[in-house]
């Protein structure tokens, strides 16, 4: 099953009329239609209402509202609503409530904070999916179902404990096994009843946080167990909602590169993919992208759905800037170029308490539709309702793969040594943009991918290696591709264990080096490094390289080991291997980045317009989409480099024309 089919693309955002009296949703259908706004995602935070006690269903409100929407000729994305506990069912059963990190049961409050091992949870969240799916599987406005909203966190209670025992028991079988994974002689640790073992945290095997632990193999399992005790909840309620309702889509929203949730075990079984997009403050625009092409990822580059975003500014941050005039346009508009195809904000009226009442919105407390933020968003509905179903089910044919792997995020982030410093993400990140700015689509995939598609794979800080990734890898190369991987890749097997042999493990024969030593300094060491005509930066970890058939493309300029490859590349196979040995700062990794990109052809026609970014789509019927993004203030002057149409202006270019784009903004080119 894919995403709901839709004539255009699905438009509007969370709506919580039940929070209004009706004479307020008279306005917001009002507006709503003004604005072209045609999609509702409801009933998010709504179980304290349509469940007042343990034995009390009460649908009238949200009868109310889907019948609303209906007449309206509005579709609606109906929330299950279980991601908020109503106050009764906390006081009455205690373990739905969660414990945290330093083993503290919480009492009643907040959301998002449910044991996901708890018998009443399940209980009262599927009895709640179940009675939703038998009341509106046949609704007329009925398009997707939104359960929970957005899973994430862990619980330590005894419940989760007993849960996460019979979770190592299926996975090891024996304890025996489980000792070998966890290398639990170290430490006089060696398990000899799984009741023995404890969830990992401050009262256990950490201190200083999450990210401090004595066993990694412990702490990763947690992750993935914790990742299954969610995903078994989120299944739980789909399972119900099937039994009632074989054909409307099933999704919950993601939220993007989201550490705790290894998303890639979940992918399978959602019908398509949805995410929520807040991007940090002043992240550059391949933040957002790089999340973007992960969520577009997880369905083999099936489309996914824009579920949230802020029209104007989130509230939950220390300081919350506006979206700029043009932002929100462009936001919206990159995430189709990379494959939404929906766009839904959070949120439709803004609340008048509590902690999102500053919160952006649509429509604001004094309920204007001459506001900039109301203005922008008609507008953009306006050109949405144009674009019709031009881009809808439109896929992305990139030739270049971005591994992108949350065992070794975790891996990487709760390992002691060689450095704390190394993030996960930013230096994902760096390789990715690398590619994206040069104009080179992007697959951002898991490291189970079939990579014969790709001429170019990028495996940054690809810390873990599992299964039979070494053949498929040296198979890209074999047959003419480029594989690049980085410093802290094919250091451990999928327990954390490290592989008895030099680094980079199993990767080592394909990029033709021997990992000898390395060094981890402070940010403020900087370590020059050439690459050709461009003297750069690294920090952080320097590895210490002895070329085993590669040869060197940069060097080291300090310390010890001047003079010695910081860059290599290696003749394998039709193709290369390229290892990079340290952390570039982003022009040593755009340069290296570059040259793979070139042997292939993939640098785009506008590679030297940092400014401006190319996504292509390619829409059922074959017709070609060229998205062109111009992210700065000033207007991009470019020359076509194809003869198309702008379907946003419906002007033609023809190839070698002058084609200017706006500050800040788009052109959807349909190719000829
Ligand atoms: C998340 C939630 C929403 C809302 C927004 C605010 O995405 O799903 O309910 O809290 O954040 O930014
Ligand atoms: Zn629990």
């Amino acid at each position: 099953m894919t995403a709901p089919r839709t004539p255009k693309i699905p438009y509007g955002g969370d709506h919580n009329p039940e929070q209004w009296p009706e004479p307020v949703w008279d306005d917001d259908h009002r507006l709503f239609t003004r604005a072209r706004i045609d999609t509702l995602t409801v009933g998010v935070f709504s179980w304290s209402l349509t469940q007042p006690a343990p034995g009390t269903y009460d649908f009238t409100i949200l009868d109310r509202i889907l019948d609303r929407a209906a007449a309206e000729n509005r579709q609606v994305c109906l929330a299950t609503g279980t991601a908020a506990l109503p106050p009764w069912l906390a006081k009455r059963h205690p373990d739905v409530n969660r414990t945290d990190f330093e083993g503290r049961r919480h009492r009643y409050g907040q959301r998002h904070n449910f044991c996901p091992s708890s018998p009443a949870y399940r209980e009262y969240a599927t009895a709640m999916a179940s009675r939703l799916a038998e009341r509106y599987a046949g609704h007329p406005a009925l398009l997707a179902w939104h359960i929970n909203n957005e899973y994430g966190g862990a619980c330590y209670c005894d419940l989760c404990a007993e849960a996460f025992r019979e979770w190592l028991q299926n996975r090891y079988g024996t304890l025996d096994a489980l000792n070998d994974a966890w290398w639990t002689t170290f430490w006089s640790h060696r398990y000899t009843d799984w009741v023995e073992i404890e969830p990992p945290n401050a009262l256990t095997e950490h201190w200083r946080g999450p990210d401090h632990t004595a066993f990694q193999g412990i702490t990763l399992d947690y992750f993935r167990f914790t990742t299954d005790a969610l995903l078994g909840c989120f299944l739980a309620e789909k399972e119900v909602i099937r039994a009632h309702d074989p054909d409307t889509p099933v999704t919950t929203n993601f939220m993007g590169m989201f550490r705790p949730l290894d998303y890639h075990r979940w992918a399978p079984h959602l019908d398509f993919a949805s995410w929520d997009s807040y991007p940090p403050l002043d992240a550059p625009p391949t933040w957002p992208a790089l999340a973007h092409d992960l969520m577009r990822g997880l369905k083999d580059g099936a489309p996914f759905w824009l579920m949230e975003q802020t029209p104007s500014t989130t509230a939950c941050r220390d300081v919350n800037p506006l979206r700029r005039p043009g932002e929100l346009r462009l936001a919206t508009f990159q995430a189709i170029a990379h494959g939404a195809d929906a766009a839904l904000y959070f949120q439709m009226r803004a609340s008048r308490g509590a902690c999102e009442k500053y919160h952006g919105a649509v429509i604001g407390h004094a309920g204007r539709d001459d506001t900039r933020v109301f203005r922008e968003v008609a507008e953009l509905g306006r050109e949405l309702e144009a674009l019709g179903d031009a881009t809808l089910g439109a896929r992305t044919p990139a030739r270049t793969a971005l591994l992108f792997d949350w065992d070794s995020w975790w891996a990487l982030e709760i390992s002691d040594g060689p450095s704390r410093l190394v993030k996960y993400q930013e230096v994902v990140h760096a390789y990715y943009r690398a590619a994206r700015e040069a104009g080179a689509d992007v697959d951002v995939v898991p490291v189970t991918v079939d990579p014969t598609g790709y001429d170019v794979v990028l495996a940054p800080v690809l810390h873990m290696i599992k299964g039979d990734l070494r053949e498929r890898l040296e198979a890209v190369a074999a047959r003419g591709g480029t594989v690049l991987t980085t410093f802290l890749s094919g250091r451990v097997d999928e327990h954390d264990r490290a592989f008895l042999a030099d680094a980079p493990g199993p990767l080592a024969p394909l990029m033709g080096v021997r990992v000898d030593e390395w060094d981890a300094r402070p940010p403020q060491v900087v370590q020059p490094v050439q690459l050709g005509e461009l003297t750069c930066e690294a920090r952080l970890v320097f590895e210490i390289v002895l070329p085993r058939g590669a040869e060197p493309v940069g060097t080291y300029g300090a310390d010890f080991y001047a003079g010695t490859p910081a860059v290599t590349r290696h003749a394998y196979g039709q193709g290369e291997g390229w290892y990079v040995a340290t952390d570039l700062d982003q022009p040593g990794v755009a340069w290296v980045v570059r040259r793979i990109l070139a042997r292939h052809d993939l640098l785009g026609p506008y590679a030297d317009h940092p400014a401006v970014e190319t996504a292509t789509r390619v829409a059922p019927d074959g017709t070609r989409l060229l998205f062109l993004l111009n992210h700065a203030p000033e207007p991009a002057r470019l020359t076509a480099h194809t003869t198309a149409t702008d379907l946003l202006t419906g002007k033609r270019v023809e190839d070698g024309e002058p084609l200017t784009l706006d500050p800040l903004g788009t052109a959807v080119l349909r190719i000829q």
